[in-house]
């Protein structure tokens, strides 16, 4: 900008001396040239020296004030630039920063999601397996059972060794007990769990009762009621049964056994799990 300026102002003075020697020449007609330019020629020669000089020179300092105003703007639009490239980087930074947490979260955003495939997967697994335990529950047989021996007071002494019929149930889940002969049915092969005991009130005498798993006797206890109040004994067993294995209770003879409306005297058993 400044560069043109000065070969303006050359080409000016070059035209304003090719003008004056023109003029020597006595053409005149170069003094049109000037009124183009606004100048008002003088009659005068000297007088249009002047004149042309004067206003050249203005001209020169409208285009040098020209100048320092552009080399203004230009210093303007410079630190403009200046500031804008830092904006520019700054943005550019933010822009990375940016993409850098996008990446970041993209890959969190994964794994979460692998995760949520992991556990959705062990999810249904677990699902299956409750599916099947239902399945399994709902095909196990549930046996459980629980009587009271009699209302009634004491039972025995017999003579011999006598089954014992257990007549008031309270509960009997899959009807393998029976009240009416006292005898338990085993459905299933299984894990089965018995208990038992005895209570005895009546005098000076003896109590006692003995499991039997068919015709084999698993367990006996007994006690002597001596202090004429009452006596008691009992007494858990588990057992593994077949199916259609039978476990009943019975009486020792001689012995006797009581039970009245507290349900004193209760056989109970139940199948733990099938084997
Ligand atoms: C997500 O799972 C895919 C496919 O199983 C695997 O290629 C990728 O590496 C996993 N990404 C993460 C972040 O665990
Ligand atoms: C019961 O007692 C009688 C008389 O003492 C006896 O003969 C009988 O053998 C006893 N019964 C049992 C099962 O022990
Ligand atoms: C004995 O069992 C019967 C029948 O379930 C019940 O009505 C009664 O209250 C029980 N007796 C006692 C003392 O709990």
């Amino acid at each position: 900008m400044r560069r043109a300026a000065v070969f303006l102002a050359l080409l000016l003075c070059l035209l304003w001396t090719g003008a004056q020697g023109e003029d020597g020449a006595g053409t005149g007609k170069k003094e049109g040239e000037f009124d183009i330019q606004g100048v008002k020629a003088a009659h005068d020669q000297s007088s249009s020296q002047t004149q042309m000089s004067t206003d050249v020179w203005a001209e020169l300092k409208e285009i040098r004030d020209m100048a320092i105003e552009h080399r203004i703007k230009i210093q303007r639009l410079e630190q403009d630039n200046t500031a804008l490239e830092a904006k520019m980087s700054s943005s550019e930074k933010e822009v990375e920063e940016l993409q850098r947490e996008n990446t970041d979260l993209l890959a969190r955003v994964t794994a979460s999601e692998n995760k949520s495939t992991a556990l959705e997967s062990r999810m249904s697994s677990s699902e299956k397996e409750v599916e099947e335990l239902q399945r399994e529950n709902a095909d196990r047989p549930q046996v459980a059972f629980s009587a009271g021996l009699t209302d009634s007071g004491s039972v025995g002494p017999f003579t011999t060794d006598t089954t014992l019929k257990y007549s008031k149930v309270f509960t009997n889940i899959g009807q393998a007990y029976s009240p009416t002969t006292g005898i338990f049915t085993a459905p299933v092969r299984g894990a089965y769990y018995f208990r038992i005991n005895a209570w005895e009130e009546s005098g000076q005498t003896w109590t006692g009762v003995e499991l039997f798993h068919n015709d084999q006797r698993k367990m006996r206890f007994n006690d002597y009621n001596d202090g004429g109040g009452y006596v008691s004994a009992s007494n858990g067993i588990l057992l593994q049964l077949e199916k259609g294995d039978v476990v009943y209770i019975v009486l020792i003879g001689n012995y006797s056994i009581y039970d009245d409306s507290n349900n004193r005297t209760i056989f109970s058993g139940f199948l733990l799990f099938p084997v």
